[in-house]
């Protein structure tokens, strides 16, 4: 079953062009990674496929359903979750109150928002004592673990992550990606964006390279990462990294 497919879609913002004949596909609990330079269109797409971006043309299809006509909270309702760039946690809240919000407008009862968060918190034992601290006073490493875990309160299909590592030093790097994997391992689809190439494809079983808003390359990781179009696609880069 495929969680999401992506058809010829292209995303304008006036005369500007974000992405453009976009075809793509995520297998129902694959680790997928959308890489890039910088303007590359990774974000772009990643807000078409919540609905915060208008497409112009295209299809987007989750678990084999139309998502043309439903806006961005319906698509939030039926599992799609999408962590943006810059985590935008709410840094005044709590920990415990901004994973509250990750349920904001859904249906989930009150006895069962409970144990949600007792089952977070398991996954993400480092929030645990933060609980009740303002989130502004986390370490950036920590926020990105919070927004993740905002996100997961809803159980989703599809956990869609854009740049997680974005100014994090390496030891927090790898906390958050081995909880991508902890995510992955739930059975979540994680459609994940990122500039750091080495890191992507280390648990990314497939990835597409935008380049100027289109597909320029995909295959699987292994292929992808021996591929010296790689750095190509990444204009003047020569090791595969962009920073
Ligand atoms: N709100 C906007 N208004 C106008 N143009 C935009 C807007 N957002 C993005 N763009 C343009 O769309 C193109 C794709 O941008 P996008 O943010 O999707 O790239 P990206 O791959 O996420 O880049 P980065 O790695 O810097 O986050 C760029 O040319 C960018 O300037
Ligand atoms: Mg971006």
């Amino acid at each position: 079953m495929r969680a999401l497919e992506l058809e010829n879609l292209s995303v304008y913002y006036g005369p500007v062009r974000g992405v453009e004949d976009v075809t793509l596909h995520v297998e129902d609990g694959e680790i997928v990674a959308l890489l890039g330079a910088n303007g590359a269109g990774k974000s772009t797409l990643l807000k078409a496929i919540s609905g915060i971006a208008a497409s112009k043309s295209g299809t987007i299809r989750y678990f084999g359903d139309d998502f043309a006509k439903k806006s961005a909270h319906r698509r939030v309702l039926g599992g799609l979750v999408h962590v943006p760039e810059g985590r935008r946690i709410f840094t005044a809240l709590t920990v415990g109150e901004n994973l509250e919000l990750g349920l904001y407008g859904t249906k989930v009862k009150r006895t069962e928002r409970a144990d949600r968060l007792v089952e977070i918190l398991e996954m993400f034992p480092i929030l645990r004592e933060h609980f009740k601290r303002l989130s502004g006073m986390l370490s950036g490493g920590e926020q990105q673990v919070l927004a993740i875990a905002r996100g997961m309160m809803s159980k989703p299909r599809i956990l869609m992550i854009d740049e997680p590592s974005l100014g994090l030093d390496p030891q927090k790097i790898d906390i958050v990606y081995d909880l991508l994997e902890a995510v992955a391992a739930t059975g979540t689809t994680v459609l994940l964006v990122e500039q750091n190439v080495n890191l992507a494809l280390e648990i990314a079983t497939r990835a597409y390279v935008l380049q100027q808003g289109s597909v320029v390359l995909s295959g699987e990781s292994s292929a992808l990462a021996a591929d010296s179009r790689l750095s190509a696609a990444y204009l003047g880069e020569v090791d595969g990294k962009a920073r």
